[in-house]
């Protein structure tokens, strides 16, 4: 990609924030050093978080586009920013599980820790003064969130994503038990997954000790969050720096 100039700022989330650049199809993406759970109720800051985030994140985008995934990402810049393409992202979260854990054993009631005959795909509205409630298919496609065929590729991917993780991070002596992921169409009309895959968007338990390397080290005070992430970069062949 080479040079390029970064402009504005045009969105700053809970995790990261967006900046135009010359190229209107392309934007950077800075990772914040910034923890939110339980829709931005529970809030901290830990220095080094957005780098890791930013390092593991764009490794396992490197993973996906090695296998054909459509993604915006186009390429980390440095310990903090990633180059993307832009998009519109879909308003809608797709949960993708593997295990039993988290809101679906609140929901449900059903057993923690159960393995799920096949993956289960759900669908959340992102949303968050509605706290990103669960909805259906129909739901996305009657209020117009996404189409049918639109839908079908992005459980088609999701699936995908799936297998690809799921064997990538068995290797590494690590369970991928659920994440989320969000989708966007680019200006050329391309669908594409965007946003991040890390530790804040997956769960990671380690196969012999089941020990939590995600995320939910923040959400339920489990200590040592910072170095649950370095854990999942430095079985991903990362470096210190
Ligand atoms: P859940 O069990 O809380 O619904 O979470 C399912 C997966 O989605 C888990 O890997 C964490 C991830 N997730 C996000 O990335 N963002 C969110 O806002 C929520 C609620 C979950
Ligand atoms: N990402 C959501 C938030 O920041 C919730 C979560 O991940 O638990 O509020």
């Amino acid at each position: 990609m080479g040079k390029f100039n970064q402009r504005e700022m045009i969105y700053e989330g809970k995790a990261k924030r967006l900046y135009a650049t010359d190229d209107p199809d392309i934007v950077v993406v800075e990772y914040k050093d910034s923890f939110t759970a339980f829709n931005g109720e529970k809030r901290a800051e830990m220095s080094g978080k957005g780098r890791l985030n930013n390092l593991i994140s764009s490794e396992i985008f490197g993973h996906l586009a090695k296998s054909g995934i459509p993604l915006h990402f186009i390429e980390r810049v440095d310990e903090l920013r990633q180059l993307a393409r832009r998009v519109k992202i879909f308003p809608l979260e797709v949960v993708l599980r593997n295990i039993t854990t988290g809101s679906i054993v609140k929901r449900l009631g059903v057993a923690e820790g159960a393995k799920l005959p096949r993956p289960l795909v759900e669908f959340y509205y992102k949303d968050d003064a509605l706290g990103d409630p669960i909805v259906t298919e129909d739901h996305a496609l009657i209020f117009g969130w996404a189409t049918e065929g639109e839908i079908k590729q992005i459980k088609e991917i999701t699936l995908k994503v799936n297998d690809l993780l799921k064997n990538l991070f068995s290797k590494l002596g690590i369970v991928l038990v659920d994440f989320k992921l969000e989708f966007g169409r680019a200006g050329d009309g391309a669908l594409l997954l965007a946003d991040e895959i890390s530790p804040d968007t997956c769960r990671f338990w380690d196969s012999s000790t089941g020990d939590r390397l995600d995320k939910d080290r923040f959400r339920k005070d489990l200590g040592n969050v910072l170095g649950a992430y370095e854990e999942i970069w430095r079985r991903l062949g990362g470096r210190a720096n």
